[in-house]
């Protein structure tokens, strides 16, 4: 049967309806990353859907405007930046988004939600120019009902950030920071947020697992549905299944929690992060309406002052890490790849455990530690009502918290990983009446919302003050304070304790009470991976007036134990020998010669040792050039009892480590040019060595990446490494070596960004010029939305052009 376009359109009407009385069949979940249109600055009238937007810059979303260069092509780091140290000389200010969408008929008269997953920070939402939502937290996720407001054709999504500094106190980044989606529903559908899937109890034969959800009928008139649930193993199996039929009124919604019982349940821990699946099918007279999918583990999880903290019956003591949330050369921009990366290294590194500093994680934080293994502490705020800095989200905190603490318990507690709640960090109301008081309203909030979790604070004081607020929580996170450990377990028994922060110097002292202490669950150190803002606190990077930390060039806080670029840093490697992880169980470093500062004003540190955020100026280099015949301190990391460092075959002596030296055996080595050999002996046999040879000259450039293929989405990020090495392939470590590059991307990718981890390197991070720092470069390739491959080059003055190639596949075939 044909029909002539008249009858065609004479049909349409009727399609709608059928459209609209059974829905298409299934719910739909689309990625709003690409094509938005970035402005910067007041615009006014760009709310309005025939604002000239044709100047724009079209970007990708997850987007950080604060870390873009200038129109001009110069860097964003300014010496005079409102947010100064705290920001890294980096600007907040206004930004506007457009996204134009294109919606057909039967799109436009569906149930349609707009998911943001965080904006940074005091979002207003404009649809086709009528304002639809405001949304202050910066880290906060939140849905905008675009039901019946849209139309069929063009659609303006516009979004006004108004990020005033100082809002924080370190690098916030601005703009669309987090992804966003677009849900496109039937009427009769899970509400978003809804799903709450929970470990009743689990055995090695028998999980049982609580499936919630609320069905929505946003329909005119009564319906019957049926739902279904499903647990489904990483093979594709369906391992349980439960159904229950209800009615939910008219404009109205229904909750379900159906029990699911699991035989022989792959459970979740750090050591087997197995997953499942739960997958909620709501079917309104046979026809499948909604299938939303919530990945989860089962796990059970107990803490308390005698056991520590248990997941399935098994203490787990928490090698801890806090990180922040900004991805250096891609700024606060959490692209889903950047994020997971750094749990990646981590997990790399020996942590089990993260500590997001201080607000919500990104779910690509919590997806990638569900999928490694890692356990989260997932924390809510950095202040209440008392700001620590003039703008920031303690002028919400009074009518937003609410909203704020429901959306980081419904976007976090499907996550196996997430093992606390965290109401806030070093709170300025902390140990008043006040502070205990809010401390208590938040966590009746959260246990609204999620009962099977603790809830922690990071609280910087000493009792007998501490206690006030400690009283409200269930686990006590004491930020900088190993001393107080062993006296308030006399004076509070039942108190489960854990440094919720530490310096990297003190690594030993702050894990040495974890496991000889019951009640002290674990250490988290301040911080695992590099940030920006906070300039210099790992280094004391002083102005020679005493009055500035981290002045300008200073853009890095240089306080991670693995640097912004994702290299190991020497405290980084004592950690993994002090938590027994057997990842490199000898490791040998050296300390920078006096006089000789490695960064300016290094010198400048010796006056105030006690106040340094990272370990010692340790390098893993015996390259000293200038140093011959002085003699050099080196400092051997060793799990084995015993450690003998060689100098070019000579022995320099063999030395018991232990808790006793801290696992740690220091040396005086004369400076000469050579190979210094660290052998670690288990039984008086040799059992594992580390090595530092002294480099020439760079001769060539290595280069890695991490991945051979990405998938042609628009997202998928591949990370670039370069390396300098000498005519021997010795790595090149000498900061009078290092050389400017050029990174040049060709084909189906695009630069996202390169940096080096050099603290005090305040050029563009988009550009492709950048320095090597210590030798070595990390360059980050975004994929296109077409396959094929990406050419990646870089090159520098006098040495071979360093090559790598990466493919885009469709998405279907990786
Ligand atoms: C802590 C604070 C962290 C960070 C750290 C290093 O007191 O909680 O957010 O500022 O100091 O400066």
């Amino acid at each position: 049967m044909t029909h002539s376009p008249r009858r065609l359109l004479q049909l349409l009407p009727l399609a709608l309806a059928i459209a609209l009385a059974c829905g298409p069949a299934a719910a739909e979940r689309r990625s709003l990353s690409q094509d938005w249109l970035f402005g910067a600055g007041e615009l006014a009238g760009a709310e309005q859907p025939g604002f000239d937007d044709s100047g724009w810059r079209r970007v990708v979303v997850p987007h950080d405007f604060g870390i873009m260069d200038r129109p001009d092509g110069t860097p964003p780091f300014d010496a005079k930046a409102v947010g100064g140290q705290d920001a890294g000389y980096l600007p907040g200010g206004i930004g506007w988004y457009r996204r134009h969408m294109k919606l057909d008929a039967a799109d436009a008269a569906r149930v349609l939600r707009l998911q943001f997953e965080a904006v940074y920070m005091d979002a207003d939402i404009w649809l086709n120019g009528t304002h639809v939502a405001r949304h202050r937290y910066g880290y906060t996720a939140f849905g905008v009902d675009l039901t019946g407001k849209v139309k069929a054709g063009d659609n303006v999504i516009a979004v006004r950030v108004n990020h005033v500094d100082p809002s924080s106190r370190w690098y916030a980044g601005s703009g669309l920071i987090r992804p966003v989606t677009l849900e496109v529903l039937d009427p009769v559908h899970i509400a978003p947020d809804s799903v709450f899937v929970s470990t009743r109890s689990a055995t090695a034969d028998r999980g049982e697992v609580e499936a919630r959800a609320t069905v929505s009928n946003r329909a005119a008139r009564p319906v019957r549905v049926e739902v279904t649930s499903q647990v489904v193993g990483a093979d594709g199996a369906t391992v349980a299944t439960a159904r229950q039929a209800m009615t939910v009124a008219a404009r109205g919604s229904a909750d379900i929690a159906q029990g699911l019982a699991v035989a022989q349940p792959k459970l979740w821990s750090p050591d087997a992060p197995n997953l499942y699946t739960l997958v909620q099918e709501v079917r309104v007279d046979g026809v499948v309406k909604d299938v939303r999918r919530t990945r989860f583990g089962i796990r059970t999880l107990t803490v308390d002052a005698q056991n520590g903290l248990r997941v399935n019956g098994r203490r787990y003591d928490l090698r801890g890490g806090n990180i922040h949330h900004d991805n250096y050369m891609l700024g606060a921009a959490g692209a889903p790849d950047a994020d997971a990366r750094k749990v990646a290294l981590m997990k790399a590194a020996g942590y089990n455990a993260i500590r997001s500093a201080h607000n919500p994680a990104s779910q690509a934080t919590l997806d990638a530690a569900d999928e490694l293994g890692m356990l989260v502490i997932d924390e809510a705020f950095d202040m209440w009502r008392k700001e620590k800095r003039a703008a920031d989200y303690a002028r919400f905190f009074d009518a937003n918290w609410q909203q704020d603490i429901d959306s980081l318990v419904v976007s976090g507690r499907n996550h196996p990983s997430v093992v606390m709640w965290s109401v806030g960090n070093e709170i300025p109301e902390q140990g008043s009446k006040e502070g205990a008081a809010i401390a208590r309203q938040l966590k009746e909030r959260i246990r609204r919302l999620d009962t099977t979790r603790p809830v922690t604070q990071g609280v910087n004081m000493d009792g007998p003050d501490n206690a006030v607020q400690f009283a409200e929580l269930d686990v006590a996170g004491y930020n900088y304070r190993v001393h107080l450990f062993e006296k308030e377990h006399g004076t509070h028994p039942q108190r489960v304790m854990y440094t919720s922060e530490s310096t990297s110097k003190d690594a030993f002292r702050y894990w040495d009470p974890v496991g000889r202490m019951p009640w002290v669950i674990g250490d988290f150190v301040w911080t695992a991976v590099d940030y920006i803002g906070e300039t210099g606190i790992g280094w004391m990077g002083y102005t020679k007036d005493w009055k500035q930390l981290g002045p300008y060039p200073w853009n890095l806080a240089y306080s991670g134990e693995i640097d912004t670029t994702g290299r190991k840093r020497p405290a980084a490697y004592y950690r993994q020998v002090l938590w027994g992880t057997g990842i490199d169980p000898v490791a040998a470093f050296v300390e920078q010669p006096a006089g000789t500062a490695d960064l300016p004003d290094r010198e400048l540190f010796a006056e105030h040792p006690e106040l340094d955020w990272s370990l010692h100026d340790l390098h893993p280099s015996w390259t000293w050039t200038g140093q011959e015949g002085r003699p050099l301190k080196v400092v051997v990391y060793s799990e084995f009892p015993e450690v003998e460092l060689f100098l070019d075959g000579r022995s320099l002596g063999r030395r018991s480590v232990g808790r006793a030296t801290e696992y740690k055996a220091d040396y005086s080595v004369t400076y000469a040019p050579g190979r210094l050999l660290a052998v670690g002996y288990r039984d008086g046999k040799a059992a594992g060595q580390w090595e530092l040879r002294t480099a020439g000259a760079p001769a060539a450039v290595q280069v890695q990446v991490d991945r051979a293929t990405v998938r042609a989405n628009g997202e998928d990020l591949a990370y670039v490494t370069v390396e300098l090495v000498d005519a021997n392939g010795t790595p090149v470590y000498a900061r009078a070596d290092d050389r400017r590059f050029t990174v040049t991307v060709r084909g189906a990718g695009t630069l996202a960004g390169a940096g080096n981890g050099n603290p005090m390197d305040a050029s563009s991070l988009q550009s492709g010029v950048r320095t090597t720092f210590h030798g070595r470069l990390v360059a980050v390739v975004r994929a296109g939305l077409q396959a094929g491959p990406i050419d990646v080059t870089l090159a520098t003055d006098g040495l071979p052009v360093g090559r790598v190639r990466v493919d885009a596949v469709s998405s279907s075939t990786r």
